[in-house]
């Protein structure tokens, strides 16, 4: 088909469109024909609509072309723009001509086949009109936070990924050869973006973080987006005053971007515009009690594991941020409180609803003393980080940041059950394919 040029579906749905010729394209979302009659959905980036073309319209040897296009198949099509009752939004297409562009193969994919296989076929799998909100819903959160920092005049930088440090605990990182020395995959860009400070004070980087635990959990990725800010002058206060602020505002553009897609998974946006700051904070110590009254064993050095911080919020709308955990549990950098030596200023943000941690903000150790003192305590070497003790010999300022875990927000946002379903090609323990 030559000119004139394509519309986009959705443009068949606007409001002085009917009676128009037009012409579209896209993928074939379900088919049948009866009684010489053709009937496709077609699904294109804009939206959906209903393509009906008669046998005396097309021709018989286009009719009969176009009868054997697969779900998923490609066509375009020319026809007008007419009302029908039983089709989506009230229109549909009359086909003066359909073009098969790939009349496609037998789609593999269909009602009630397991997880494992649609895993196996998720290359497929991510074309379903689900699959497509949800990534709409990930690239709009992704949006909101660039537009954010962009008012916040928080600068984004391109850390590495391949690095010598292994700087969340050895233990968890990607280990490789890196010609003859070791290598890993980045757990964090902290490090990075703590050097980066100096000259920009306000930065952020949204690069995939990788972490070698084998746990199989409903919230764990062995690859996920860490959006990670590192802010100059900022004290504990600033620090949270900030996360609360970012996740509120983009909550809220998500929510009234993204109304239809978000009221399609079953999160009505309105329960996303309801979050409103201030968020609920709860000392570590406290939170322990509170658990201790919920009849968990725990007692102050407990880490919090799934369960706890599940029962934390489980009754609650809104995130819940717990701050002052024990020094112990927590990373190398983080800056110990000034009036109580056995915590740190650091702070987890639980999502609501018991999702879990979502964010792990903290102030940046200072000291460099005490930095060296963590850095032995963890089993590290201090020579590979003299690199960044570096950063506290020239220009060393009070500073804090914070790593959100995307995939985490949208598990919650989107009340998936399980974190693989918010990203397009999960990596599990059990799985790096397709
Ligand atoms: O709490 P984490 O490990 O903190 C850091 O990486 C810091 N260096 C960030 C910083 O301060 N710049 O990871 C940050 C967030 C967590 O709060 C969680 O939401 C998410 O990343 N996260 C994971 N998401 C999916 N799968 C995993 N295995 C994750 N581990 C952490
Ligand atoms: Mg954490």
């Amino acid at each position: 088909m030559s000119a004139p040029a394509f519309s986009p579906v959705s443009a068949v749905h606007a409001p002085d469109a009917l009676g128009a010729t037009v012409r579209i394209r896209g993928w074939v979302l379900r088919t049948r024909s009866s009684g010489g009659i053709l009937f496709f959905l077609l699904r294109d980036r804009t939206g959906v609509v209903q393509v009906t073309g008669r046998r005396d319209a097309l021709g018989d040897a286009a009719f009969e072309a176009a009868e054997h296009v697969q779900i998923e198949g490609a066509v375009a099509v020319e026809g007008v723009v007419a009302e029908d009752r039983r089709a989506p939004d009230g229109r549909e297409v009359r086909a003066s001509r359909v073009e098969v562009i790939d009349a496609g193969e037998p789609f593999p994919i269909f009602s009630d086949q397991t997880e494992e296989f649609l895993l196996d076929k998720r290359h497929l799998a991510i074309r379903s009109q689900e699959n497509v909100a949800i990534f709409r819903v990930k690239a709009e959160l992704l949006r909101a936070f660039r537009e954010f920092f962009d008012r916040e005049d928080v600068l984004e930088m391109t850390p590495p990924i391949l690095t010598g440090n292994a700087a969340e605990g050895g233990a968890e990182a990607f280990r490789f050869d890196y010609f003859g020395r070791p290598g890993y995959l980045s757990q964090t860009a902290q490090l990075y973006l703590e050097a980066l400070l100096f000259p920009h004070e306000r930065v952020y980087a949204l690069t995939p973080s990788f972490r070698a635990e084998k746990s199989r959990t409903p919230r764990h990725l062995t690859e996920f987006l860490n959006l990670e800010v590192e802010l100059a002058w900022s004290n504990f206060a600033d620090l949270l005053d900030f996360i609360e602020r970012m996740m509120v505002d983009v909550l809220h553009v998500v929510a009234e971007r993204r109304a239809k897609e978000l009221v399609s998974l079953g999160r009505p946006p309105g329960e996303l515009l309801a979050i409103q700051a201030p968020f609920e904070r709860v000392r570590y110590a406290d939170a322990i009690e509170r658990l201790q009254k919920l009849g968990f064993p725990v007692q102050f050095g407990s880490d919090l594991g799934t369960a706890e911080e599940r029962a934390l919020t489980l009754e609650s709308k809104s995130p819940l941020f717990v701050t002052h955990y024990p020094r112990e549990l927590k990373a190398f950098y983080m800056l110990q409180t000034r009036d109580d030596p056995r915590t740190v200023d650091a702070s987890d943000l639980l999502g609501p609803e018991g999702y879990g941690e979502i964010v792990g903000a903290s102030c940046r150790e200072t000291d460099i003393a005490r930095l060296k003192e963590r850095i032995a305590q963890i089993g590290a070497k201090t020579e590979e980080y003299e690199w960044y003790l570096d950063l506290r010999r020239h220009g060393n300022i009070p500073h804090a940041g914070f790593g959100l875990g995307v995939e985490r927000v949208l598990r919650w946002m989107l009340r998936r059950e399980h974190i693989r379903d918010t990203t397009p090609f999960p990596r599990t323990p059990s799985r790096h394919t397709p």
